[in-house]
């Protein structure tokens, strides 16, 4: 079909799963497309131009085909992610031309979705807030922190990958709980700015052995852990666990890439015999309640109590190599394509 005014985009279509769970990406796991017609909004449908794209740790699971948050990229389809842009042409009633929107449009410049899979930006705020803050980062760690972590003031709450966009949202949501917050991350800049935003301390995990550091760091025990990582990470925190304790189960980066067989937890039982609840969750199952994590999240926002910083790649080719970036530590921040029209 041919688009509003023979309109032409481009796109990345998953054209096979990766031959090997790790590493780059090889030749031929993505095709680049870049003479598309841009497909007319059928009813219920919306045209978006997609000024940024959001890559995601759960992307490359998406990719593989393993178990993630969602089922597997289709084969043959345009490669999932989340993204933010402006309406271009609408034929859903809740949106009209020039309205900012973020959802799952893609890796694409123009996207064709139903208006109910989009949400709205909100005045004042920047698209690519959506993707962070106000979007997956934010929402992630307010769920994980407030529904499962639950920390009371005075807890010690330790957090890993925490200079991530995930992780420092959680240092700072716990910090302003009025809890003693650890964080762990892999440079000693990292670790700076995990101080930087309210952390009491941070264990570069590269240089310092997290179990020994947990030891005099978090004589008590540690009441919340929320954890990024999994594997050997969550493994070594578990025999610092306080009574009555709780482990957020947020991510498990260390694994994404897969091929390393089963990740066993030696320390399971602190988590018996100290009563302890581990609990996992996926922030897509609540979409419902995204009004009320944005209602609390957007004036701290907007009063500079949240802060962030975002690593952004130029243009959709860039985002293939820059996915990697997740996965060796080089991202500096919440990882962003900045989508350029030419
Ligand atoms: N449950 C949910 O619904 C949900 C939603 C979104 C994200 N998540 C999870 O949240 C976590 C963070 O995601 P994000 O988007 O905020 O990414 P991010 O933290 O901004 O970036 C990933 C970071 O993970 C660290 N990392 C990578 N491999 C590691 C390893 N083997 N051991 C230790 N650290 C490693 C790296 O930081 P260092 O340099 O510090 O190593 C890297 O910069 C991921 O596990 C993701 O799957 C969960």
């Amino acid at each position: 079909m041919t688009g509003p005014k023979g309109q032409r985009t481009r796109r990345y279509v998953l054209a096979q799963r990766p031959a090997t769970s790790t590493g780059p990406l090889e030749e031929g796991v993505l095709r680049y497309e870049e003479d598309v017609p841009v497909p007319s909004p059928q009813a219920g449908q919306v045209l978006v131009k997609v000024e940024w794209m959001s890559l995601d740790p759960a992307t490359r699971s998406w990719m593989n085909g393993t178990p993630g948050s969602l089922p597997p990229s289709p084969l043959g389809e345009t490669m999932r992610a989340l993204g933010a842009g402006t309406v271009s042409a609408s034929e859903h009633p809740d949106y009209a031309a020039g309205d900012r929107v973020c959802g799952l449009l893609g890796w694409q410049e123009d996207a064709v979705v139903h208006g109910a899979t989009l949400r709205r930006v909100p005045e004042g705020v920047p698209l690519n807030a959506s993707l962070n803050v106000l979007g997956i980062a934010g929402q992630t760690a307010w769920l994980g922190l407030h529904d499962i972590g639950r920390p009371r003031e005075g807890d010690t709450v330790v957090v890993t990958a925490a200079a991530g966009s995930v992780g420092s949202i959680a240092v700072q949501l716990a910090v302003a709980a009025g809890a003693r917050v650890i964080g762990v991350a892999g440079t000693p800049a990292k670790c700076a700015w995990v101080r930087e935003i309210g952390a009491d301390e941070c264990v570069d995990y590269r240089q310092e052995n997290v179990s020994a550091a947990c030891s005099w760091l978090c004589p008590d025990g540690i009441d919340v852990v929320f954890d990024n990582v999994g594997g050997a990470m969550l493994d070594a925190l578990l025999p610092h666990v306080a009574p009555n304790a709780r482990v957020v189960l947020c991510g498990a980066i260390s694994r994404y890439e897969g091929g390393h067989g089963p990740a066993p937890l030696h320390n399971w039982f602190h988590l018996l015999f100290k009563r302890v609840r581990m609990e996992g969750f996926i922030y897509l199952d609540h979409q419902a309640r995204f009004d009320e994590i944005e209602a609390d999240l957007l004036p701290r926002l907007r009063n500079g109590e949240l802060r962030s910083r975002e690593h952004v790649v130029e243009g959709l080719t860039a985002a293939p190599e820059a996915l990697g970036m997740l996965f060796d530590g080089t991202n500096t921040g919440k990882l962003l394509v900045r989508i350029g029209h030419s």
